[in-house]
């Protein structure tokens, strides 16, 4: 490893080396290098994990771009959510054993995933879901975590309503049909042709192909709408609403996006980190209530063209670093 690195906030007393993918400078994903890196050390709380996969998100290369402003420090690991298994407990650490299958989300601020070992705190890490690969666990945490905040906690949606998802062949759409579903919604959801037939083997009632169909064309009197597209598609989402209707948006930056409608209501899910919804993101994929979206693994090594690929917004599921 050139130069000397200081720590991720939850990296301390670097000792031995090992292999992540980092950036030095904000840029393109092509600033994505792999190399060696020092292993983190846990500290009172958390958890050391042997990383088995991780997670290709939305956010990830717009962290390397600046998108959310510099970084503190270089060079600096991206990566939010992954799947593994407990190398080490730090103090006071008692619900979990060296060898547990985890899988969890890097707490707010503090990212590394992409890395064959990650910190965190062990109140917001789970056990995998039974029957799930480090693969399938890393696809799910982070899409199930901001889907389960949209759908059930910040829309509440209830049995018989019906609800449009925007964006049904994204990774956080594919979970939110299926969690709408399970709550008892009718789900329609947009797509492009290619996606169409995906989104709908998901168990999407009424599938609308935005290259053909104006989706404010053919929708009216929908109860609730989940966006994860944004920009001007997120902004029109509003006119498909019931009176008293409600939208929530992820796509739009911090603040759902403005309308002049007064007898509905605009959402911006928090999406934080905890065990709970962990726990049940495992107990819906583990039942079968929810399937695991299509995946695209990639080497850890090839995070910058994985990251180019998501940068691009057009593929189908997820997109998972394969790291051991
Ligand atoms: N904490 C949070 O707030 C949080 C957490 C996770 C994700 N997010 C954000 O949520 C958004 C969704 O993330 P994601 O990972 O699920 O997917 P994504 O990578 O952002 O988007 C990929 C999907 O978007 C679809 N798409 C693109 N343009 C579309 C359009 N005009 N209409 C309908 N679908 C369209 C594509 O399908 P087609 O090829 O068929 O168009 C593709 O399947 C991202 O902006 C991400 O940053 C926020």
């Amino acid at each position: 490893m050139s130069g000397v690195r200081r720590s991720q906030p939850h990296t301390r007393e670097a000792r031995a080396a090992m292999k992540a993918v980092f950036f030095r400078q904000h840029g393109d994903p092509d600033e994505l290098q792999y190399g060696e890196m020092p292993d983190p050390v846990p500290g009172p709380g958390e958890v050391l994990v042997d990383v088995h996969a991780a997670s290709v998100n939305g956010a990830d290369w717009r962290v390397v771009a600046g998108g959310y402003g510099p970084v503190k420090f270089f060079p600096y690991i991206p990566g939010r959510d992954f799947s593994g298994v407990v190398r080490a407990l730090g103090p006071g650490v008692t619900d979990f054993k060296v060898g547990d299958a985890v899988f969890g989300v890097c707490d707010v601020g503090i990212e590394a995933a992409y890395a064959e070992q990650v910190v965190i705190k062990a109140s917001i890490l789970a056990h995998r879901p039974a029957g799930l690969t480090h693969v399938e666990a890393a696809a799910v945490a982070l899409i199930g975590l901001t889907a389960l905040c949209a759908v059930e906690d910040t829309l509440q949606v209830r049995a018989g309503e019906t609800v449009l998802v925007q964006g049904g062949a994204g990774g956080v759409a594919s979970f939110a049909i299926q969690a709408a579903r399970h709550a008892g919604c009718r789900v329609a959801s947009t797509t492009s042709t290619a996606n169409v037939d995906y989104v709908k083997s998901l168990g999407t009632d009424q599938v609308i192909d935005y290259t053909r169909e104006d989706f404010t064309q053919v929708l009216s009197g929908i109860d609730a709408v989940f966006d994860t597209v944004g920009g001007e598609v997120a902004s029109r989402a509003y006119a498909v609403l019931k009176p008293g209707g409600r939208a929530a948006f992820i796509a739009s930056g911090p603040k759902a996006p403005p309308t002049e409608r007064t007898d509905v209501t605009g959402l911006r899910p928090a999406v934080g980190r905890d065990r709970a919804h962990l726990d049940r993101i495992a107990m819906l994929v583990s039942s079968g209530a929810v399937r695991v979206p299509e995946i695209t693994p990639f080497p850890l090594a090839d995070a910058a063209r994985a990251n180019a690929v998501s940068r691009g917004r057009h593929f189908r599921g997820k997109l998972v670093l394969v790291v051991r």
